[in-house]
């Protein structure tokens, strides 16, 4: 089947977090299993833009009430990402070096959205399924299904896939004219209190929705700000399916970012080297157990619990173990945990950034990564962790409590169940007394190397979805 994945990100080409790397690694799967498979994303100034090659295959022209904007369609020429990726060339609201966080985001991705639904209902063939991707193409089944301008493709089946429901895309009904026409009739789908909020229009009109963990699913019937009742309506087309990761990119084997590579036989030394390497990059010491943390420095990931955690797990372990932090986000914990840096020189550092290299590196090097979230939809640092042999210490919620196990119910991990100091720095001495009993130590990170989370079960979960929306009626 003709499928397209619709997106804010996608990894290479522009990355803010793991919706980059979800998109970027299932259309190539869905690909692999013999569909026709195309990505769509803005085309942000990136250095992924800069350093390939495109070409143009279509040009039109967005309104968004009166604003016109003049767009193209650009498509990378090699194909060699394993799925056709095409950029909306949009340069007034897309020619910036980031992805969000512009005071016209509204207008930038309404126009996104339109942009792409102009282009694919004037091709000839009609697509089997659109796939969207959180809040930012949000619209998108509404206008599938009721813009009079999309009336050749009104029947394509749509799927939104939710990352984060915590960010919706809500802008008031002053701006309705900036969508296509439609029958009014039809202007309740938009509405969610007083507003026209992006992720609950795709939510209400998108044939089928997936959420990107089974306990997520779950959890957005009572956590998911402010649309709660609308996922309890909407639950008998929705479904979790637990991400995958892309054991092409992430093999601790083959992985070129490593100063050496390892196995599930010689992980031992591996590991060692690429700790060694590492404790001498931040000044840490490759003797003591290294607690490490990758990703964005907000409430949502436990960011904020970060800097008074690891005050009180390093005076508490006597200064016996290291704490790495790679992240950036919030620039109060980002001060916060830099000025930390003073007080335990040679066993706690941080890179302020995002570093995919290090990131790896991290994972290769570190003996147990931290991932204190109160909100993860799934998480795949975790999934990164273990195929790296790096124990997870996880909360437990959403993602992270379908993937792991605590050791003391056989399984590969360590899990809390609360996001606070307390919870997170018990977790860490259960983690040091484990780090101690090298028998069990290796065992669990055996068992985690061995978990199978590549895409290709995966993938299979999303078609199967796409076919049965496909046999069923529209109603
Ligand atoms: C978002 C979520 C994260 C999930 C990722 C990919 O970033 O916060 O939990 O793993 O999307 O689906």
């Amino acid at each position: 089947m003709e499928i397209f994945h619709i997106s804010a990100e996608c990894y290479p080409m522009a990355k803010v977090g793991g919706l980059a790397d979800v998109v970027g690694a299932l259309p190539k799967y869905q690909n692999k299993a013999g569909h026709q498979v195309r990505v769509v994303v803005p085309c942000y100034d990136t250095k992924f833009k800069k350093d390939n090659e495109f070409e143009y295959v279509h040009w039109g022209e967005v309104k968004l009430g009166n604003f016109e904007f003049p767009f193209s369609v650009l498509k990378e020429t090699t194909d060699k990402l394993g799925y056709k990726l095409y950029l909306i060339e949009i340069k007034e609201l897309f020619d910036r070096p980031n992805v969000y966080g512009y005071e016209d985001d509204i207008e930038r991705f309404l126009s996104f959205q339109i942009a792409a639904l102009d282009w694919i209902s004037g091709r000839e063939t009609v697509p089997d399924i659109i796939n969207c991707h959180d809040h930012h193409t949000g619209v998108i089944p509404f206008l599938v299904k009721y813009a009079y301008k999309y009336e050749k493709i009104k029947n394509v089946r749509t799927v939104i896939t939710i990352h984060n429901g915590l960010y919706q895309g809500w802008f008031g009904f002053d701006k309705l004219h900036y969508l296509p026409q439609f029958d009014l009739i039809h202007v309740g789908f938009l509405e969610w209190n007083n507003a026209i909020n992006s992720l609950a229009v795709g939510v209400k009109c998108a044939h089928a929705v997936t959420t990107v963990s089974p306990s997520y699913l779950n959890e957005i019937n009572y956590a998911a700000n402010g649309l709660e009742e609308l996922f309890k309506v909407v639950r008998s087309k929705s479904k979790g399916i637990l991400n995958g990761i892309d054991i092409d990119i992430w093999d601790p084997f083959t992985d070129k970012m490593l100063y050496e590579n390892y196995t599930t036989e010689t992980f031992r030394a591996g590991k060692q080297k690429n700790k060694e390497k590492l404790c001498e990059q931040f000044d840490l010491d490759p003797a003591k157990p290294l607690f490490s943390f990758i990703g964005r420095l907000f409430e949502e990931k436990g960011g904020d619990l970060l800097p008074q955690a690891s005050a009180l797990a390093l005076s508490e372990n006597f200064e016996n173990i290291n704490i790495l932090i790679l992240g950036s986000g919030n620039s109060e914990i980002e001060s916060q945990l830099t000025q930390l840096r003073n007080d335990y020189i040679g066993n706690y550092n941080v890179f302020i950034g995002y570093n995919e290299e290090l990131a790896h590196l991290i994972y290769a090097g570190s003996d147990f990564i931290l991932m204190p979230s109160r909100v993860e939809p799934c998480g795949l640092n975790q999934m990164y962790a273990l195929r790296y042999g790096t124990v997870p210490i996880v909360r437990r919620t959403g993602g992270l409590r379908d993937t792991v196990i605590d050791f003391g119910d056989d399984g590969n991990g360590i899990c809390h169940d609360q996001a606070s100091v307390g919870d997170i720095c018990y977790s860490i001495n259960r983690a040091v007394k484990l780090y101690g009993d090298k028998i069990s130590f290796n065992t669990i990170i055996e068992r985690g190397m061995r978990t199978d989370h590549s895409w290709e079960t995966v993938c299979e979960e999303y078609i199967k979805i796409y076919n049965l929306i496909i046999q069923q009626n529209e109603v």
